[in-house]
């Protein structure tokens, strides 16, 4: 489990127990559920590269989303969630065909993504319906994917429910394909194949443009991933990533004719950009894209080559450029890498996920976690009045399902 510092949290044991009463309660005496997990993750390199075509460097963590799931005799669907007092019901020949603005629409994007395929083998009039009860240790809004890590564990919840035999990739493909044609977000592949292809004691290395991968070991021996919660959560976050997507793709449309072959903003060079500067937002959204690609390529070098420092110094950099060109952090979150780097035991320090808030995750010197927890929540304190929750996240094996005793 992620550890939070300085107390000890629940195991894993015993929220599942928890997961599985409050499904009892919510959706009704019967048989006992079947519980999945997906975990969430937390991305160290590669900041708003992957819908510009370029590499990211994700891993998942050891907090996630539980799925606790009961078949049905009928064709009925029930969607449930421990955040919400809402529980969406409905055939599944009548499912909504849009978006509902809520929470639901993941796993609802996730099951008409899997009764197309149900239908696809010819298997449609034998389905049954289910009732699922959604909950999990991952904090929501903060950076973290609980969004992939919900559609994952839906995915696989389902495939097991229906029998199709889906492999990771095929539980991948789903999640992305629910959350861009479904809920219609922009993302890019980044969240569900850090999910989905997750392996304890590794990054993953995934270059988004053509979404060839590797498992990269990282030496936990030696370094500790922490991530501290700076509690904002944006309301206007999701208009204001579409419109960082926005800006990328202009930047693309104005330097390609300058790019030979280019296929997406990772492949023009940054001497292109500074022979043709394009100024304002558009002109410092297209730099940070381009230093970006430069820093995860050296964070993938120095990595290899256990030079440990140097990793942490290109995610501090990362940090200023997403602050001064891509202008996606705050003051809660500038403080957390301000207070995590000035002094010891940190190699660096950066806003995660898509930034407005959320968290910031810090690649720290084994042995050094309590002191520089201690650091960075007195000097966040003392600015804002506020502990920040700073935890310790372990690697995951990624989507499964958990025996309950
Ligand atoms: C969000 C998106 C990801 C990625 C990050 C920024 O988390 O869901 O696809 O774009 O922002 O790196």
């Amino acid at each position: 489990m992620g550890v939070p510092l300085g107390k000890e949290g629940p195991g894993l044991e015993d929220l599942l127990a928890d997961h599985e009463r409050a499904f009892l309660e919510r959706l009704g005496p019967g048989p006992r559920p079947r519980i999945f997990f997906a975990p969430g993750r937390v991305n160290l390199f590669g900041a708003h590269l992957d819908y510009n075509g370029g590499p990211v460097m994700p891993t998942a963590i050891d907090r996630g989303t539980f799925v606790a799931f009961r078949p049905r005799p009928d064709r009925v669907v029930r969607l449930a969630s421990t955040l919400d007092d809402e529980t969406f019901e409905a055939d599944l020949e009548s499912l909504p065909s849009r978006p509902q603005g809520r929470w639901f629409d993941y796993p609802l994007g996730v099951l008409r993504e899997l009764r197309a395929r149900v239908a696809e083998r010819g298997r449609a009039a034998g389905v049954r319906g289910w009732e699922v009860l959604f909950g999990g240790n991952l904090p929501i809004g903060a950076g973290l994917s609980s969004s992939a890590s919900m559609c994952v564990a839906t995915a696989h919840a389902l495939d097991a429910h229906w029998g199709l035999g889906m492999d990771p990739m095929g539980l991948v493909e789903c999640a992305l394909h629910a959350e861009r044609a479904f809920v219609g977000v922009q993302c890019g592949i980044m969240d569900p194949y850090a999910v989905g292809l997750a392996r304890p004691n590794h990054l993953l290395w995934l270059d988004c443009k053509d979404a060839s991968w590797a498992h990269l070991p990282i030496d936990f021996e030696r370094v500790s991933i922490g991530v501290a919660d700076s509690g904002v959560r944006r309301e206007l976050a999701q208009g204001e990533f579409n419109r960082r997507v926005q800006e990328c793709a202009q930047a693309f449309a104005r330097l390609r004719g300058y790019a030979d072959g280019a296929e997406c903003l990772r492949d023009v060079e940054l001497d292109v950009l500074d022979a043709h500067p394009l100024g304002g937002d558009v002109g410092r959204r297209a730099r940070h894209v381009l230093t970006e690609v430069g820093r995860a390529f050296a964070a993938r070098d120095a990595l290899r080559s256990g030079d440990v420092a140097r990793m942490g110094a290109l995610m501090t950099e990362t940090h200023a450029s997403l602050r001064d060109l891509y202008d996606v952090s705050c003051p809660e979150l500038d403080l957390l890498v301000d207070a995590a780097v000035d002094g010891e035991g940190v190699y660096g320090a950066r806003l995660t996920g898509a930034g407005f808030g959320g968290c910031v995750v810090m690649l720290i010197e084994r042995g050094a976690e309590e002191s520089v927890a201690g650091r960075v929540g007195e000097r966040f304190a003392a600015r804002f009045g506020r502990r920040p929750p700073i935890e310790l996240f372990g690697g995951d094996e990624g989507p499964r399902e958990i025996p309950i005793r």
